[in-house]
């Protein structure tokens, strides 16, 4: 066969792919329809749903070689994913940190993939990149940052600390000889990917200075000021302070004004995970309660949680951008020809070359709806969690954890008769078996407890009067067993 005849077969098998308008549309309306199915079962839809056998799912999900229909695709989607699982959409959903999934961001979604915008680099997307420049500006005036403050829009929190303890360890000159003797502070209570990030970023052998937590479990900072005081006595680096604005655990605020004294008097770099927390700084109580956290050197901030957007984006923000800059500018041959272009590039403030357009998914639902519904939607969340924590401590049994920074309340079921582990345990299973509500548990201090977390959009007081309700039929029916 000649090359031409090949060429001309090739392009014939492969024209699926260059779907016309017609198909398209078509398509899009059926996705629509889809997911309209799928958004009007929510009130009504189980909030956490067991799947079925994995090896069904699994022959269904096979790759055929010749095309099936859009709609066989759709069934499957519905059919084996869908549904199954955590159900993070719906309004009873209070387990782990709750995100929301707001429509006009799923939209975004799609028209970002549309245009397909390169927007790793300045120069070949100057309109996406520049959106995504004024998203961080926004953010950065909401938290007090300066304008000296620059960032990154990444796919969750667990990348931005990584940038965050990276552009730190840069800024700080640790090398690796140094990391021995290089201590870092943290609490029990701080996330996890934070301590993964230090792994990550080369840095899990540096000292970890475990700071007690005070009573409402928020750092305690004469222990913090203490031990730097200490460290530096010994000869050794201190050199980054890990604070947490709503901790996972609890959801409490550590004492970020007092904290960044600290770091100001000891030289230490003062990082803050607002992962969940720092979208709270859009109304006035939550940026009352945030207070301090304008004074640190880095922090991160998830859309994903408090702006209630669909799962994969995070926000980094570095108070002196230049620092951003320095750790991860760097340039290859083939980028000689945008070289000297003025435009932002984000790839300069990342670890990501080729990323999709983020910045849509945030951009679009704040411009349609106005950054006014988001702050009385968040102010809504402090006064459910507040209202939630002073009905359920009237529940016979319940012992209440501190009262709320934001908007997760812990407890734990302490009937007369039975050990408290145990009888919480059973709660949080009778809970789950119930189904109405999804809430989740942890460990304080080596006691099982049961957390409310507070976060999604369309969460209003009949959902807290609901999970009520369940907490109460749920500890008479233990009691009678
Ligand atoms: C306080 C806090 N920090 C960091 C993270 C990690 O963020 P991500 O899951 O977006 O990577 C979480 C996740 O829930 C969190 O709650």
């Amino acid at each position: 066969m000649s090359l031409t005849n090949r060429l001309n077969e090739l392009r014939e098998l492969a024209a699926p792919l260059e779907s016309s308008s017609a198909t398209r549309i078509a398509r899009l309306q059926q996705a629509g329809e889809h997911a309209e199915r799928f958004l009007e079962s929510l009130p009504e839809c189980e909030v956490y749903a067991a799947a079925g056998p994995r090896e069904e799912a699994i022959d269904a999900f096979a790759i055929p070689v010749d095309p099936e229909s859009f709609g066989v695709a759709l069934r499957v989607l519905d059919q084996y994913v869908d549904g199954i699982g955590h159900n993070l959409g719906s309004s009873r959903f209070f387990a782990y940190i709750p995100s929301g999934g707001l429509h006009d961001a799923a939209i975004a979604d799609y028209l970002a993939a549309v245009s397909n915008r390169y927007s790793g680099v300045g120069a070949a997307a100057p309109g996406a990149t520049r959106l995504e420049h004024a998203m961080l500006r926004w953010l950065a005036d909401v938290v007090g940052y300066p304008d000296t403050a620059e960032g990154d829009l990444t796919s969750g929190g667990s990348m931005a600390a990584l940038s965050a303890v990276v552009a730190a360890r840069e800024a700080n000159n640790i090398k690796s000889g140094d990391v021995p003797s290089a201590v870092v502070y943290l609490t029990a209570h701080t996330h996890h990917t934070f301590r993964k990030a230090l792994h990550v970023g080369g840095l899990g052998e540096c000292m970890m200075r475990e700071i007690p937590l005070d009573a409402n479990m928020r750092m305690d900072c004469d222990r913090l000021r203490e031990s730097i005081r200490q460290d530096q006595k010994s000869g050794l680096q201190p050199w980054l302070i890990g604070a947490t604005a709503g901790t996972t655990d609890t959801g409490s605020v550590d004492p970020l004004d007092r904290i960044a004294d600290i770091a100001a008097e000891s030289k230490v770099w003062m990082h803050v995970d607002a992962a969940y927390g720092g979208a709270f700084a859009l109304c006035d109580e939550g940026r009352r309660r945030l207070k301090g956290i304008e004074r640190s050197d880095s922090l991160i901030l998830d859309p994903h949680k408090g702006f209630f957007l669909p799962c994969g984006i995070g926000v980094l923000l570095v108070r002196n951008g230049q620092q951003l800059y320095d750790a991860f500018h760097a340039r290859g041959a083939y980028m000689q020809d945008v070289a000297g272009d003025t435009e932002r590039s984000p790839c300069d403030y990342s670890a990501e070359l080729t990323r999709p357009t983020r910045g849509l998914r945030f951009w679009l639902p704040f411009k349609v709806h106005g950054s006014g519904a988001f702050a009385a939607a968040l102010e809504e969340k402090l006064l459910l969690a507040e209202y939630f924590y002073d009905e359920c401590g009237e529940i016979p049994g319940i012992k209440l954890g501190p009262r709320p920074d934001l908007s997760i309340v812990t407890f734990r079921f302490c009937p007369e008769s039975a050990d408290a582990d145990v009888a919480s345990r059973s709660l949080l299973k009778a809970i789950h078996n119930d189904g109405r509500v999804f809430m989740t548990s942890t460990t304080i201090a080596g006691q099982f407890t049961i957390r409310m977390a507070i976060l999604t959009y369309h969460t209003h007081l009949e959902d807290i009067d609901l999970a009520l309700q369940v907490i109460k039929e749920c500890t008479v029916t233990i009691g009678r067993t």
